[in-house]
């Protein structure tokens, strides 16, 4: 199962946690960063590089985080706006860049 990104992360994109993935499935929003919940290997090292402890493994996401496993998801299968279709399974977020969209629970989280 992966690790997921959560509130902490929204308006504060430390980058941090993209150094240490070594597979390349940490992907950049335009509020936020998305771990790709197939693409994860779970390995975990991306967890301790986070300042702010934004990063949980999912089954251990606190209750008042478990949204962001669903908006994580999201993030990969819908459509965002202005984009034709999902992002899908890119296999690296190198592929694709950083994506001037959020999943819907993030684009929708109030500013700080
Ligand atoms: Fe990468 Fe973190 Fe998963 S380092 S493989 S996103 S646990
Ligand atoms: Fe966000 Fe922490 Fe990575 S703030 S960009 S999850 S290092």
């Amino acid at each position: 199962m992966p690790f997921v990104i959560t509130d902490a992360c929204i308006d504060n994109k430390d980058l941090s946690c993209i150094d240490e993935c070594p597979v390349d499935c940490i992907y950049e929003g335009q509020r936020r960063l998305y771990i790709h919940p197939v693409e994860c290997i779970d390995c975990g090292a991306c967890e301790p590089a986070c300042p702010v402890e934004a990063i949980y493994a999912d089954r251990k996401l606190p209750e008042d985080k478990q949204a962001f496993l669903a908006d994580n998801a999201q993030f990969f299968t819908m459509a965002l706006p202005d984009r034709d279709g999902p992002i899908g399974t890119p296999g690296g977020s190198q592929v694709i860049g950083p994506i001037a969209a959020d999943a819907e629970l993030t684009g929708n989280w109030p500013a700080a």
